[in-house]
């Protein structure tokens, strides 16, 4: 077995892994990142599109805002439409001129992959019998296999983020950690399409069929989502079935609907909130969706992801400064915090927008979730306060 030694030992090559990696490699930290699939498949990947104030911030600070800052959308607003109206509701007026940008995960991850081959720093594709050990001591381990090679990492720390079907949180030993878990009872089914977005912002919509999202990637890129049954299968939902039901939930009394395009890509994606306590096991420290899962209603999930490596690269830079462990053992405890907001609201954009046509509740009770919806709605219109709300958290605190 071959033998390697790094600072900071990264499990994951998504925008977690990544960007530690780039925000250590600026302090002058080694790390090393592993990473499962292929380089091809990370970049590719359609996720998320929503960039918080705060990531935009940290991706100018970091050097990689010069195509964010030409090819992402600033928007200042957002549109939430129910009972065929679309009501604006003005981010940057209501936070003091913060906004969000629509900027691709995967051109986020484009711009951190090229900025570690700059480096000398490794990043490995394609491994697998990735295993962590020892990470409860002081010279925890990653072993894989690369090219069909063995290798035993040796770090000083190991980072876990490999997403929500990673392996380093379950090497945890389960009576050492709570899971704290809600499945809903619904899934989403996004498309991507080739057509101008209709709308300049982005419209969040109920109907009394369900959920549907109107965003974008680009000037030329759509991107639509619907609410579906988690049981739904991706290949009873033909273009023109697609086409209808988004037509029936996002188009509005002004006439306003989605331009229609070549569909270039679709799937289903079920959702759920998964939080793990604490974040840290000795020197193994969560990052990202590894730590925890929210609906993607709130579009939280990346920045969540920014946020964790921020703190937990300020901490390792206190660490190897200073010898200092006390900012790596608040790590978990200011992230949770954080974590806990972010779920709360996104738990409540799901139940405010979202039918919950499939989960067996009875009649009564459904007429009655769906006249609170409306009523939620409302109050978030005509209220200043409430719209308030919505958009600082919409937007994001400030990194903290
Ligand atoms: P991941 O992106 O999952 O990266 C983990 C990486 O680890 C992967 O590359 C994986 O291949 C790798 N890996 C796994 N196991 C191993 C292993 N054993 N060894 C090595 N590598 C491994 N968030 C937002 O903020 N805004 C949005 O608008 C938004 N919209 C979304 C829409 C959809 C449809 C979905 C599915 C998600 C959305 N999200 C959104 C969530 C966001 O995409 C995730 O929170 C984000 O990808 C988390 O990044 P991560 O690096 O923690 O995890
Ligand atoms: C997206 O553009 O993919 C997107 C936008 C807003 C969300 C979730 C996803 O809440």
């Amino acid at each position: 077995m071959e033998q390697i030694r790094t600072q900071v030992g990264i499990v994951g090559g998504g925008p977690a892994g990544l960007m530690l990696g780039h925000l250590l490699s600026l302090r002058g930290i080694h790390s090393f990142i592993l990473e499962d699939r292929s380089q091809e498949h990370v970049i590719e990947r359609v996720r998320a599109g929503v960039l918080e104030q705060s990531t935009v911030d940290l991706l100018h600070e970091v050097g990689l805002g010069d195509r964010l800052g030409r090819e992402g959308l600033r928007h200042e607003g957002i549109y939430v439409a129910f009972g065929g109206e679309r009501h604006r509701i003005p981010l940057a007026e209501l936070t003091g001129g913060r906004a969000i940008t629509i900027y691709g995960q995967n051109e986020v991850v484009r711009d951190l992959i090229d900025a570690r081959a700059a480096t000398a720093e490794p990043l490995r594709f394609e491994v697998d019998e990735v295993s962590i050990r020892d990470f409860d001591v002081q010279q925890p381990k990653i072993h894989f296999r690369h090219e069909g090679r063995h290798h035993e990492l040796t770090c000083d720390f190991i980072a876990g983020c490999d997403g929500s079907h990673g392996i380093c949180q379950p090497t945890i030993p389960a009576a050492q950690v709570k899971i704290y878990e809600r499945v809903y009872p619904f899934a989403w089914l996004g498309i991507l399409v080739d057509a101008a977005p209709s709308s300049d912002e982005l419209v969040y919509s109920l109907h009394d069929r369900g959920f549907a999202l109107f965003s974008m990637r680009s000037p030329h890129v759509t991107r639509l989502y619907l609410q579906v049954s988690p049981e739904e299968d991706i290949d009873q939902w033909s273009d023109e079935r697609i086409w209808s039901e988004l037509d029936l939930r996002l188009h509005t009394s002004d006439g306003w609907r989605p331009h229609r395009g070549p569909i270039t890509q679709k799937g289903i994606t079920r959702m759920r909130s998964v939080v793990v306590e604490p974040m840290d096991h000795g020197r193994l420290f969560l990052a990202g969706d590894a730590a925890h899962i929210v609906p993607p209603t709130g579009a939280k999930g990346l920045n969540l992801a920014m946020a964790d490596v921020w703190r937990l690269a300020g901490a390792l830079d206190k660490f190897y400064q200073s010898g200092s462990e006390t900012e790596l053992r608040s790590y978990s405890e200011r992230g949770l915090r954080r974590t806990w907001r972010a779920q709360r609201f996104s738990a409540w954009m799901t139940s405010t927008l979202h039918r919950e046509n499939s989960s067996g509740a009875s009649g009564s009770s459904s007429a009655f979730e769906q006249r609170r919806q409306r009523a939620e709605l409302e109050y978030l219109i005509s209220s200043r306060a409430a719209m308030t709300s919505l958009a600082e958290n919409y937007v994001g605190v400030p990194f903290d």
